[in-house]
């Protein structure tokens, strides 16, 4: 690749050209991987909500049984009339609802900022979402972190931020550990996380949750390489690689793989190389981190907030673990 095609005018890499060094570096690694951010654009963003929608794939429908039992309890921790509520990744926005419907029930007015890098995703949460004459929406499409700063400048309101459906899953220990700081600077003393963290679990029940019985999870992994192909001139034959999910249990985690079946050479015009694939070679796409009560209220200190209340559905299967910020202590 040459250098003077990875800059912008301003100086700035663009996103295109952010994907293009990504899938680079990751192909050029041993074992090979990619990103797992960049499973959403339009496409990704709509196979995953069918996803969530599926039997098999028990996390959202856990989620949403604890916040419709919960959602009346959750504002009792707000002390305030008005408070603004940040969701980081809204997705179809369906718990998000259950949440603003609860402060709206206690009769607090709540400035709604979703955050999301999908616009498809965006409209289609402002379809869920019902008006309310004390309910503000003011959707931003943005990676998490600058939307946060963006909002930050804006609004002195108690902050409360929702980072649901087990999207902290995604970070290994590293990344987490690091957002979770990013977010604890970008909040005042007192404001509230609400964070999905999906348990450990019998496998079983893991594994058919990452290769459910309709393919989509294999869809939603190989529309990254439709996606190198579409934006990144890849030529990548989607029917030559098999996804594989599968538990690491010294991980904690689900991961996920396409492998390669048979052996194989794909050209990437952006990048102006070919990869050469063996036969079951494999390309890691995603962790996906499964936690203990322990591991939930270890993070919580180590990051610098006070664990309020973890809020779980009776099989033990998933948390939203509520965390105040603690500064100056
Ligand atoms: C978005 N994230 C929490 C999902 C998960 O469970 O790790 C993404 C996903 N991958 C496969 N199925 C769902």
């Amino acid at each position: 690749m040459e250098n003077s095609k990875l800059i912008n005018e301003d100086g700035k890499i663009s996103h295109k050209e952010q994907f293009a060094i990504d899938v680079l570096t990751g192909l050029c690694s041993s074992p090979k991987q990619l990103p797992s951010k960049y499973f959403y654009d339009d496409i990704g963003s709509d196979i995953f909500q069918k996803i969530t929608n599926h039997d098999d794939y028990y996390l959202t429908r856990t989620e949403f049984e604890i916040l419709s039992k919960f959602k009346n309890d959750i504002p009792d921790y707000v002390e305030e009339d008005e408070i603004d509520i940040i969701e980081l990744g809204a997705g179809d926005g369906h718990k998000s609802q259950l949440i603003l419907q609860g402060f709206l029930n206690k009769g607090k007015r709540v400035n709604y900022y979703p955050i999301d890098i999908s616009s498809e995703a965006m409209d289609q949460l402002k379809k869920t979402i019902t008006p309310h004459e004390n309910l503000m929406i003011n959707g931003i499409v943005a990676e998490y972190l600058m939307g946060l700063r963006f909002l930050r400048k804006k609004s002195k309101n108690k902050q409360i931020v929702l980072f649901l459906g087990s999207n902290i899953g995604n970070f290994d220990r590293v990344q987490n550990q690091a957002f979770l700081r990013q977010l604890w600077n970008s909040l005042n003393t007192d404001d509230l996380v609400l964070i999905g963290f999906d348990l450990k679990k019998s496998v079983p029940i893991l594994t058919t949750a990452y290769n459910d019985s309709a393919g989509l999870t294999r869809d939603f992994n190989l529309n990254l390489l439709h996606r190198i192909n579409t934006e990144l001139g890849g030529n990548f034959d989607l029917n030559k690689f098999d996804h594989f999910g599968c538990y690491n249990p010294v991980l904690g985690a689900m991961q996920s793989y396409l492998i390669s079946n048979e052996p194989q050479k794909v050209y990437i015009g952006e990048i102006q190389r070919s990869f050469l694939f063996d036969a079951s070679e494999p390309i890691h796409l995603e962790h996906s981190f499964k936690y203990l009560r322990s591991d939930i209220s270890y993070l919580c200190e180590q990051t610098g907030f006070s664990l309020e209340n973890n809020f779980a559905d009776d099989n033990e299967y998933f948390i939203d673990s509520l965390w105040k910020v603690a500064k100056g202590v």
